[in-house]
């Protein structure tokens, strides 16, 4: 009797353990620009996958100075445009039916009214409630002198935030994502952690005036340690945000006069000083020594490869860190100078049999024909990083971009999203990250966690050992 009793008082504190343990973060992001791309290059909302990603992010929004509002970049954000809607397609009607299906005539199929791409992204919600979508505000072609003027002034501030939120709740939007790349001088961070704060009380308000759930916060961030320490006041952003996007990429590049791996995961025994920073493990070390929590950071993966053109042409040094002379040719769907996708790889390495190579010190796979050489991902260095997110006890990993992976699967022969499902498959079958129990909605309005932790700790010890032996010697 008493061993019954025990083992089901064990089994209930698994389970509770269990229904508290949390799904990892996937993060994935958008790029609205993708539509311009050729032929099977295109990407629309309609090619996303929600049961692959926790979070969607769409990239970008701008900065409209003189409504003091974010706004579209592209005039199908908001605007419906056929060329960019899914399309229903008629069912093929069998040959010799005349149109006819069991002798009646089949009712025309309606097509839907076209959509904004905004509208497109947020519907897919339908296919998966539990997924948030986040617009993302900034990027590359948002400079600092605009983010400075809408948020150094804390009347201007205010009314772009208050903005921002209508903004959001038009399009149906659960949060904002912060892109300013990237804050810089003293006054910057100053004026992040002021903007980072005056968002989350906002949201906060917002949520309890109007009873909604409230607006999610994140912050897309720095990778290299010089810029994080310029840029952020890790302490004071941290509690404020609900996820900070580690850009950990772009850590070699054509700018170098060597080759170099573009995400590579831990440092080189061979390097000194600050090229040993000049990895993943590096980043996040500086994120968590700075103050942050890792339940808050999510690691940034690169669904794409930094491109070079060796510096011999003839037997050139093909080993990573030789030496090199500028970017190596541009993809053909992509189309930018030292730059790939990872589709684009997939058939230079199929098609035209480029060699491929891993370096297991820095767990990056690299391929190389001739002169040109690329730095990737791949399945087998993505499995990797998603252990190093379960071992660092990280929230989750963010992908940049949908639209860099075998989205259509015509290029890899890996299926479809092989990158994106290597993420999603692996960090499932990985025990997820704790969180506290939230008993009630009021605790939206602390913001930190550290306090609940502690009383969940109790709580668990509770479940977990002094109550079943308190329970064992009273029968
Ligand atoms: C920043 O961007 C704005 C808007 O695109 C532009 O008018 C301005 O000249 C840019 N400023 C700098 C310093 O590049
Ligand atoms: C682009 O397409 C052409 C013609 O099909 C091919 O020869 C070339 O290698 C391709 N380039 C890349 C980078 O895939």
């Amino acid at each position: 009797m008493k061993l019954f009793v025990l083992t089901f008082l064990l089994l209930a504190a698994v389970f509770i353990h269990s229904i508290n343990s949390q799904q990892y973060v996937v993060g994935c992001y958008f790029t609205n620009w993708a539509q311009h791309r050729q032929g099977l290059g295109r990407f629309l909302p309609s090619h996303i996958d929600p049961s692959l990603c926790t979070h969607l992010y769409y990239a970008f929004a701008n900065i409209d100075i003189t409504n003091r509002s974010p706004s579209p970049f592209e005039v199908n954000d908001v605007k419906p445009s056929p060329s960019t809607s899914p399309v229903i397609v008629n069912d093929v009607v069998k040959p010799g039916s005349n149109g006819r299906l069991n002798g009646q005539l089949k009712p025309p199929i309606k097509q839907p009214p076209p959509m904004s791409m905004y509208e497109q992204f947020n519907i897919l919600k339908h296919k998966n409630p539990q997924m948030k979508t986040l617009l993302s505000l900034g990027g590359a072609s948002v400079n600092a002198t605009q983010f400075r003027t809408i948020f150094e002034p804390d009347k201007i501030r205010r009314d772009f935030i208050r903005n921002t939120i209508k903004y959001l709740r038009n399009y149906k939007f659960d949060g904002l994502d912060l892109d300013w790349e990237f804050p810089e001088t003293e006054s910057d961070r100053r004026i992040f952690s002021l903007l980072v704060r005056d968002y989350r009380l906002e949201f906060q308000n917002e949520a309890f005036l109007t009873d909604r759930s409230r607006l999610l916060l994140t912050a897309a961030v720095a990778a290299y340690r010089p810029k994080i320490e310029a840029g952020y006041d890790i302490k004071e952003i941290a509690p404020y945000l609900d996820y900070i996007n580690l850009m950990a990429y772009d850590y070699h590049g054509s700018w170098n006069t060597h080759t170099g791996f573009n995400s590579p995961l831990y440092a080189r025994s061979s390097e000194k000083g600050d090229k040993r920073l000049l990895n993943q493990q590096a980043t996040v070390d500086t994120w968590i020594d700075g103050g942050c929590s890792p339940s808050k950071l999510v690691l940034g993966l690169g669904m794409y490869g930094r491109t070079f053109k060796l510096k011999q042409k003839k037997n050139p040094d093909t080993k990573p860190y030789g030496p090199s002379k500028g970017a190596g040719l541009p993809g053909n769907y992509t189309a930018s100078n030292g730059f790939l996708s990872y589709y684009e790889i997939c058939e230079l390495i199929k098609k035209q049999k480029w060699h491929t190579e891993y370096d297991k010190e820095q767990q990056v796979p690299y391929a190389y024909k001739d002169d040109q050489w690329v730095s990737f991902d791949n399945q087998e260095s993505i499995e990797k990083k998603c252990h190093y997110v379960a071992s660092k006890r990280l929230a989750g990993a963010m992908i940049w971009s949908l639209d860099f992976d075998d989205f259509n699967g015509a290029f890899c022969g890996q299926g479809k999203y092989p990158l994106l499902t290597t993420v999603k498959k692996t960090l499932d079958s990985l025990q997820g990250p704790t969180t506290p129990i939230r008993i009630h909605k009021t605790t939206q309005t602390t913001i930190t966690n550290h306090g609940y932790l502690y009383n969940y700790s109790f709580f668990l010890l509770l479940i977990n050992f002094i109550f079943p032996i308190f329970i064992y010697h009273l029968i």
